[in-house]
């Protein structure tokens, strides 16, 4: 199998597991617990919060482990509105993950002021539409860069123009794929995961800057420094941190490696499909991700083109994984005013470190010629 989904999910890294190991079998105490297992779980917590702090330039009690991306924006997003009344109102973008437009919906039904903002024709944020929202009660949460498109917002002209909003940017797909520091984005929260860094699932953190009084909407034991109660996963919060490590001291060598792989899909694509549309941009997009959509999309079935590509052997896929199997248009590319049947017959492919050139020209090779069959049969 060729896999090119590595935005949906990564392959675990063996010196990640290796790291993992010790503490899924003896090193097991609780890293509350005062005895000697559970202090020597606690060092090894401490030890991973410094190693993902010192990868945001961020202070180590900045750090809050998560179950991942998802419960760190739910967290943010809840705890901000309600158990801190740091803010009254909510403005997000358009192309969140839905792990941000899930719950600003369910705020928008409870009666919070919930705006929506929305992006131009390359994804981008209206910067002057974005000043209506610098008030010292509104918290703006625009992702770092786009799980589909691979496009990436300007977080630090954006602290420009509110710069009295709370600032939150879910950075689940940038985190270890381009730099990322807390202090020169001038965010007050970020939301992290393991899993699309090689990482283990069900682990993430949330960057909360120091001085903001977040008040957890979690209940339960006074983990986290009472911000996110329950036992910390010892074994996955080292492997996040093992993950993160190595990302962060191969990141130019990734980078580099990805960049080249999308630039000859981006080549091989555009020169061997007709009528296709690049939806990433060439700069100011992640290294990994290259979003494609077809411009006589009412021809083509999205999910057969996926289906077709997996039946080749070839793992893509139309967007966000949630999105698929689920047969709805992506909202990323609707919102950058795209049709709603070519916002259907998108196609991702994000490359990992693992990938290689032969596995992109085979790909590109299946799916110019998936596409070249099904416009052939609406023909017939
Ligand atoms: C941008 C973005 N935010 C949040 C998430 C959710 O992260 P997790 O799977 O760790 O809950 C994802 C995962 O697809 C994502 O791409």
């Amino acid at each position: 199998m060729i896999y090119l989904d590595n935005s949906a999910t990564t392959r675990l890294d063996e010196d990640v597991l290796e790291a993992m190991l010790p503490w899924l079998r003896d090193g097991y105490g609780n890293a509350s617990s005062i005895y000697d297992l559970g202090r020597r779980a606690r060092v090894a917590v401490e030890s991973a919060r410094s190693t993902i702090a010192a990868a945001l330039n961020a202070h180590p009690a900045e750090i809050i482990f998560t179950s991942g991306g998802t419960e760190s924006n739910n967290a943010i997003l809840k705890s901000v509105l309600h158990e801190s009344s740091l803010a009254r109102r909510l403005a997000v973008g358009a192309t969140e993950h839905h792990a941000v437009l899930h719950p600003a919906e369910a705020e928008r039904v409870a009666g919070t002021a919930v705006d929506i903002m929305g992006v131009d024709h390359d994804g981008l944020v209206d910067l002057t539409a974005l000043e209506q929202h610098n008030r010292a009660d509104t918290l703006v949460s625009l992702m770092h860069a786009n799980n589909e498109t691979g496009i990436i917002q300007p977080l630090v002209e954006v602290r420009k123009r509110v710069p009295l909003a709370l600032l939150h940017s879910d950075a689940v797909q940038s985190f270890g794929k381009i730099p990322i520091d807390v202090q020169g984005l001038g965010v007050d929260f970020l939301s992290l995961s393991a899993h699309k860094i090689h990482g283990p699932k069900g682990v993430g953190a949330m960057f909360i800057r120091k001085g903001v009084d977040f008040k957890s909407h979690q209940q339960g034991g006074g983990q986290e420094r009472n911000r996110r109660a329950g036992t910390e996963p010892v074994a996955l919060i080292v492997g996040f941190a093992a993950a993160a490590k190595k990302a962060m001291s191969e990141l130019d060598i990734r980078s580099n490696h990805m960049l080249e792989l999308v630039r000859h899909a981006r080549q091989m694509l555009q020169s061997d499909i007709p009528d296709v549309r690049i939806n990433t941009p060439e700069t100011g997009s992640l290294p990994n991700i290259l979003n494609v959509s077809f411009l006589d999309a009412d021809r083509l079935d999205g999910e057969a083109i996926i289906q077709s590509m997996d039946i080749a052997g070839v793992a893509v896929s139309n967007g966000s994984a949630c999105v698929s199997g689920s047969q709805q248009p992506s909202h990323v590319l609707l919102a950058m005013g795209r049709s709603s049947a070519e916002s259907h017959a998108a196609v991702r492919i994000s490359v990992s470190i693992h990938s290689t050139r032969q596995e992109i020209e085979r790909a590109c090779t299946i799916l110019s010629s998936v596409v070249r069959n099904l416009r052939g049969q609406t023909h017939n």
